[in-house]
């Protein structure tokens, strides 16, 4: 074969790879002003099995959710290997055993991530485990010392955080909003890593696991291409890897949970892997838990204008016209099915649009329905302090955006009743 010819067989070879002519431009995609239903496959047809649902339609939605709004979540590398760094069976007074881990990726440029797990003592068989991410570093929600410092950039508003890094003073900053005692006196497991470990949060760096490909490729990591939240559920999936193999824990009983951008990306990380058995996205809001055709708090353009970095490029394109989305947020929460998830909301919080929350739930019924997981217990959004604990759960709040020690009971009280601990 000429060169020439060679390399138009490759030229059409790449095309035919890349433009896949099932994702039309957004501006071909019809306008659809009420929430899509996930029932209904892209060629019209309505998903009336649980076959068709697993086999047809939950490869379709992950796909679409990809393309069009956060990104080809990375791949799973070659090798993961997990460092157990150090067992401290003394930690909490001795309540409890600290384990610190490192997952590595077997290339020293490769991001780590270090996974914190402590473990309740004397308590008989593995335990169901809450896996978080946090903002501020593992160092932030213990005050014990021998919890490593995060490496990377932290927010500088993270207490104790000076010219972004971490310093002594940060240890324990957060640990007011982390009752981690009383989380293993319920008989759970706690795991916890730093989403800076994955992916700094900044608009103009890329400098954790894109940046690691593209150097691997030698593609190009346009910082404002990549989706870091696609990139954090990587992180949380790499946890689950080490999780799901610890002998204290039970890998069949494992919830995420996250606050904010990073309740978005609890969500996302549940409904891209099955093993997550319930998930907390806590104020998740736009791009999360809120529907990106609401009318209330953010909207489509503005958190793609301030925060350029979360998505994929394919969602700029409907930051004039979300309604032309071919799906919605309860496409996420119908992938979560029929695993429990709970919105946690509070009511001062209108930026995350607690209200159209309620509605994003309400239009995954169907799917939970399907898979046997049930409704919604309620028909319109409960009074501040009331939790419905259906596996399509919600509760509101007085207050603000924040994730209190308040908050974790209800995350215990919705926890207990589906993932049910022995105490
Ligand atoms: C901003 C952003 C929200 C995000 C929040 C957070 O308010 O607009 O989308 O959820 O930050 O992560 O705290």
């Amino acid at each position: 074969m000429s060169t020439g010819r060679s390399l138009t067989v490759l030229l059409l070879t790449v095309m035919s790879l890349t433009a896949d002519p099932a994702f039309p431009p957004a501006s071909d995609l019809p306008r659809q002003t009420a929430l899509p239903d996930p029932l209904i496959a892209r060629d019209g047809t309505r998903i009336g099995t649980v076959a068709d649902w697993n086999d047809r339609r939950r490869p379709e939605l992950k796909a679409l959710i990809q393309h069009y709004m956060y990104g080809q979540l990375p791949e799973r590398p070659d090798r993961v290997t997990f460092d157990v760094g150090a067992v401290h069976r003394d930690f909490l007074d001795g309540r409890a055993t600290l384990k610190l881990i490192r997952i590595g990726f077997g290339d020293t440029d490769a991001p780590a991530i270090d996974l914190m797990l402590a473990t309740p003592n004397g308590r008989p068989g593995r335990v169901p485990v809450f896996l978080a991410m946090n903002f501020c570093g593992n160092h932030a929600v213990t005050a014990d010392p021998r919890v490593p410092l995060t490496r990377g950039w932290l927010y500088d508003s993270c207490k104790g955080c000076q010219e972004n890094r971490a310093t002594d003073e940060a240890r324990g900053g957060q640990q007011q909003d982390w009752p981690i005692g009383e989380i293993l006196d319920r008989g759970y497991a706690f795991a916890t890593f730093c989403s800076s470990d994955i992916d700094s949060d900044r608009k103009d760096v890329s400098d954790g696991i894109y940046a690691w490909l593209a150097g691997k490729s030698g593609a190009d990591a346009r910082a404002a291409d990549r989706g870091t939240i696609a990139a954090w559920a990587w992180g949380f999936h790499r946890c689950v890897d080490y999780l799901v193999q610890d002998p204290l824990v039970d890998g069949g009983r494992i919830a995420v949970v996250g606050h904010s951008r990073n309740g978005k990306t609890a969500l996302l990380a549940a409904a891209f892997d099955e093993r997550i058995a319930l998930a907390i996205p806590h104020q998740a809001g736009c791009g999360g838990t809120a529907p990106s055709r609401g009318t209330v708090g953010e909207s489509v353009k503005r958190i793609n204008d301030v925060f350029p970095h979360w998505f994929g490029p394919g969602f700029k394109a409907f930051n004039d016209d979300p309604a032309r989305l071919p799906f919605d947020q309860n496409a996420l929460v119908a992938l979560v099915a029929p695993r429990p998830v709970l919105f946690g909301n509070a009511a001062e919080d209108q930026w995350a649009n607690p209200r159209g929350q309620f509605e994003v739930l309400k239009a995954a019924e169907g799917v939970y329905e399907l898979l046997g997981g049930g409704r919604c217990d309620a028909a319109e959004p409960p009074p501040n302090d009331r939790l419905v604990a259906s596996r399509l759960g919600y509760f509101i709040r007085p207050g603000k955006h924040s994730m209190t020690a308040g908050d974790w009971r209800v995350f215990l009280e919705f926890a207990d009743r589906h993932l049910r601990p022995t105490r």
